[in-house]
């Protein structure tokens, strides 16, 4: 089973989950710039990742068409945030605005926490983290996920870690195992 793990990162969170996943399933690893329609279709699985960018998963559109296209199998997906893999009513929310009904019940999909890092971060994003950051410190009467964001975001953090790229990485190496049997 031949497997391409791509990738779009812009704080390299999730570059980093796709080099821990390619590592452990033996598979390829391309940054998705780098991929085409044809590159797709050497590969029987397609595993995707990309970071959140309010509520939407980077790059998932086109990833979703550029597979349809090509004459790989399966397609699995995971996306990073900065929300904590325990916030489950979030990390749903994101699915539910990214994949459809019947894509989310025949593409896999794994979130995994990541983290935020100003450090990496373009001007423009920075900027617009930075205003939401005041914006929420000045807002009374905070709702507790609103308290916790707005106490996470003021500067970085890492809360990434291979633990939480463990379920996707056991569901490509036990279907490894089926398609052996
Ligand atoms: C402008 C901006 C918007 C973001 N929006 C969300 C969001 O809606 N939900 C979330 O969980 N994380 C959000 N984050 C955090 C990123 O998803 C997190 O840093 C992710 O791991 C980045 O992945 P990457 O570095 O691979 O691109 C946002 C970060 C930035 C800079």
């Amino acid at each position: 089973m031949k497997i391409l793990v791509t990738y779009k990162s812009k704080t390299e969170f999730t570059k980093r989950y796709a080099e821990i996943i390619a590592k452990e399933v033996d598979g390829y690893l391309m940054d998705f710039n780098e991929v085409t329609i044809e590159r797709m279709s050497e590969f029987d699985v397609v595993v995707y990742g990309g970071g959140i960018y309010a509520g939407m998963v980077n790059g998932l559109k086109k990833a979703k068409e550029m597979f349809e296209e090509s004459s790989a199998k399966k397609m699995i997906v995971f996306a990073t945030g900065g929300a904590p893999n325990a916030a489950v009513n979030e990390t749903d929310d994101i699915w539910a605005h990214n994949l459809s009904v019947e894509e989310s019940e025949s593409i896999p999909h794994f979130y995994m926490q990541g983290g935020i890092c100003y450090e990496k971060m373009s001007f423009v994003n920075r900027t617009f983290m930075k205003m939401m950051s005041k914006a929420l410190s000045k807002k009374k009467n905070k709702d507790s996920a609103e308290e916790g964001f707005s106490q996470a975001i003021t500067s970085s953090y890492d809360i990434s870690s291979e633990e939480y790229a463990q379920p996707l990485i056991r569901y490509l190496l036990e279907g490894q195992r089926r398609k052996e049997k």
